[in-house]
């Protein structure tokens, strides 16, 4: 038998149905075995995954009958969709049973056949199957190619500075050591605080995440330290601040550049004695947290203005990440969408594949001011909307394909007719990018001066010889003529 043929495991605790349908698919080139009962089935399929001998390669497509004594057809699919979710059910039904085929196709078959089984149906439902399991096989391909790539966990990004960023966060996991980083809003900071704990040996321990900037000042002290109960109107209790609930793991604020004077004080000693007073109390408190900031302002300026304290800022710029914007690594945005488009198709249960090329061509030239949040919403919403199996420039939303470069859209791509404006050019040659300008010039200058050619070379500064060679070029004596 074929190893590349497509393997088929047909289970019918009738064994003269389940044997005869395997033999009619092998007489068509697949790769058939049967089974009389579900258990049979999970240890055939079992052993298949390991390669044993006898069982060959591992299967692609499952055919259950419905009604079966021990499992239920409908128990096995279940059971398979959630342990081999590439194998493809087509479920089998007794004539006039059409519930039980409404729930196999819910909980995960491709479709359904009913006895007796006619040929043709079962060819067209086990290709249609097999193509199922193609495309499963080649998103889970795809996704790990572009993990092992491109990627550190679930970071993705394959330009030189994210690279870079992969080493920074592999060297600093390991200790205590304070990060700082820095990017525009959606760039991946919070993500990259996640990695880094859970690649440190604090993985285990809690990691808390606070945004300075959404509590209110007055909030914001209790919310980072507690406070004891009576401390100010409303504290009815003691409340433990996050410092206390990051204890042994790490702790992560966001925005830090908009903490109060009195904070920054107050986390300035944190971090340097490792102890703080709760809000309302003189009893210090002992916390062991590993730190990670966020700013979504350069600092040195806040420092050079007097808002950020210097003192602070040296405590917390020990090892600094700086993320880049995505409009900055063009090549991440097709790794990002490729890898959004793979996970949020997964999401909805959808077999979406793929951009087309003017779909990609808008996603790379667009300027993205939400960075990755925003190109992740955008996939998001083309996997929702398309009704095609590739995701088509109709399916991005209008701002994005009103707001891309053009210079950046290929010829061909362009969503402007290619114009004589500054700045609408596609990707060329300069000297060929330059030849509608050049056109235009001498030709204005032509008119300005009544064609005197004399006159025209020697306000143009070129030589006359040049001037009628670019006339010549550019078939500029037409206009002349009919002028
Ligand atoms: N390199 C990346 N690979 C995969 N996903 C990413 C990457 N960068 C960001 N994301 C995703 O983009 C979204 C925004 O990222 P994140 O929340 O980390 O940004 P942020 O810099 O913290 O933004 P903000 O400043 O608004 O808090 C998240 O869903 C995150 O998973
Ligand atoms: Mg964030």
């Amino acid at each position: 038998m074929n190893e590349t043929n497509p393997h088929i495991l047909v289970v019918d605790d009738d064994a003269i149905v389940a044997q005869s349908i395997a033999e009619y698919l092998r007489s068509v080139e697949y790769d058939a075995d049967s089974a009389t009962s579900a258990v049979a089935a999970l240890e055939m399929i079992e052993s298949a995954d390991h390669g044993r001998p006898e069982t060959r390669n591992p299967y692609s497509v499952l055919i259950v009958d419905m009604a079966m004594p021990d499992m239920t057809g409908l128990d096995l699919i279940k059971s398979i969709h959630r342990s081999h979710p590439d194998i493809v059910p087509i479920a089998i039904t007794g004539f006039g049973t059409i519930e039980s085929a409404v729930k196999a196709i819910r909980n995960g078959a491709i479709d359904y056949l009913t006895k007796p089984l006619v040929d043709e149906e079962l060819l067209i439902a086990v290709e249609k199957a097999v193509n199922q399991h193609a495309l499963i096989a080649e998103n889970v391909n795809l996704r790990q190619q572009l993990d092992q790539r491109y990627g550190m966990d679930n970071i993705v990004g394959s330009d030189t500075r994210m690279k870079h960023i992969y080493d920074v966060i592999e060297a600093v996991a390991p200790s205590k050591t304070t990060v700082l980083m820095a990017g525009e809003s959606g760039t991946g900071k919070s993500l990259i605080a996640r990695a880094i704990h859970r690649r440190s040996p604090r993985a285990d321990q809690p990691f808390v995440e606070i945004s300075c900037g959404s509590i209110p000042e007055t909030l914001l002290e209790s919310e980072l330290f507690g406070h004891v109960k009576g401390a100010f109107t409303g504290a009815h209790v003691d409340k433990t601040g996050r410092f206390l609930a990051a204890h042994g793991g790490t702790l992560f604020l966001d925005e830090i550049n908009s903490a109060s004077p009195a904070m920054q004080l107050k986390l300035l000693r944190v971090l340097q004695e490792r102890t703080f007073e709760p809000v309302g109390s003189h009893e210090p408190k002992e916390v062991d947290v590993r730190v990670i900031l966020a700013s979504n302002q350069p600092l040195e300026q806040l420092v050079a203005s007097g808002e950020f304290r210097q003192d602070l800022y040296y405590r917390i710029n020990v090892v600094m990440i700086q993320l880049p914007p995505l409009r900055d690594r063009i090549a991440d945005i097709t790794l990002l969408a490729d890898h959004f488009l793979i996970e949020k198709a997964a999401d909805i249960g959808r077999q979406i594949t793929a951009f087309t090329d003017e779909a990609m061509n808008v996603l790379r030239a667009y300027s993205y001011p939400g960075n990755v949040r925003e190109l992740e919403n955008i996939i998001e919403r083309a996997v929702v909307l398309t009704k095609a199996t590739r995701i088509g420039i109709e399916d991005l939303p209008p701002h994005v394909i009103d707001n891309t470069n053009p210079m950046l859209l290929p010829s061909g791509s362009q969503s402007t007719p290619s114009g004589t404006m500054p700045g609408e050019y596609p990707p060329m040659p300069l000297r060929k990018a330059l030849e509608e300008p050049e056109k235009q010039i001498i030709l204005a200058a032509l008119e300005a001066n009544d064609w005197n050619r004399q006159k025209t070379a020697e306000q143009l500064d070129i030589n006359r010889t040049t001037l009628y060679k670019k006339i010549k070029q550019y078939g500029l004596e037409a206009y002349g003529r009919a002028g």
